[in-house]
């Protein structure tokens, strides 16, 4: 595996490969690495890409500086992982060449409007144009012909597919089905910071999704049903909200078909999300 610590060595390991007649795949992730970043490298590895994978802890896109610094950082383990998943890249690029500005503000950001405005956008401000800013940078950089992206991070994607249309760039956006615990939690960096008496509390989540798949119901019932599986749950919640999958706008009583559904809530002070699909009928 080659590892890249620099911008130019990145952007012509890439290039070298491209030239070589491969398909790059990018797997951004902001490392701590876990079997939900092994599946993404997996699906490119099935698609025959050269692997590229990005660990960066993108500063920008933590709007709360003690979140920021209490985000896990391996750079041991995942440099290990990453070996033994026979990644062909590692890309670990310094913050001096991501955001030479920081901590003073960047001049330029990319901004998807609408997408982003409610669910974690209304919670996290500035959250979102960071993730577009720096995801344009690893697209930019790398120049991938696929990308791949967690289904858990729902909003994200769908604001990273928005702005690939929108701008034009030549990669195909690959989504990849969010990886669980046996007992149901979503996989996430974060959960290496539940402590032993949050961790069946964060179980809420996936329990709050699993009750509103199970029976449907309009739109408004299923959002009460998860808020209260939640409350239950003894977590602090952010959001139990259903949803358009394309263009995330909340679904009122009057329509019926497959939508989605997705919960974010803070578990001692670690903020989790979780979706997935559920049906709706008319009320
Ligand atoms: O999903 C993540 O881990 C991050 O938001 C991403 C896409 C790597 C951008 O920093």
């Amino acid at each position: 595996m080659e590892v890249a610590t620099d911008l130019e060595a990145w952007r012509a390991a890439a290039a070298a490969a491209r030239a070589a007649g491969r398909t790059v795949g990018l797997v951004p992730t902001m490392g701590a690495l876990h079997a939900g970043h092994d599946s993404l490298v997996r699906a490119a590895q099935r698609a025959g890409d050269f692997v590229v994978l990005t660990v960066f802890v993108n500063p920008r896109q933590f709007n709360d500086p003690a979140d920021l610094r209490a985000y896990p950082r391996d750079a041991a383990a995942d440099r290990a992982r990453a070996a033994a998943l026979g990644v062909d890249l590692l890309v670990e690029p310094p913050l001096s060449q991501m955001w030479p500005a920081d901590p003073a503000p960047t001049a330029t950001t990319v901004h998807v409007a609408g997408l982003t405005d409610g669910l974690e956008g209304a919670g996290r401000p500035g959250h979102f144009d960071g993730v577009a800013s720096v995801v344009t940078k690893l697209l930019v950089v790398t120049g991938p012909g696929r990308a791949y992206f967690g289904e858990k991070d729902f909003q994200q994607l769908a604001m990273v597919r928005q702005m690939v249309a929108d701008l034009g760039f030549a990669v195909a956006i690959e989504a990849c089905p969010i990886v669980r615990e046996p007992d149901g939690l979503a996989l996430s960096s974060r959960n290496v910071r539940l402590s032993a008496a949050a961790r069946p509390r964060a179980l809420g989540l996936s329990r709050a999704l699993a009750a509103a798949a199970g029976a449907p119901a309009p739109a408004s019932a299923l959002r009460a049903r998860m808020r209260a599986v939640l409350e239950e749950s003894g977590v602090e919640v952010a959001y139990a909200e259903v949803v358009d999958p394309l263009t995330l706008r909340p679904c009122d009583d009057a329509e019926h078909g497959l939508r989605r559904a997705l919960v974010a809530a803070r578990v001692d002070g670690v903020r989790l999300i979780d979706n997935g699909p559920v049906l709706i009928t008319e009320a």
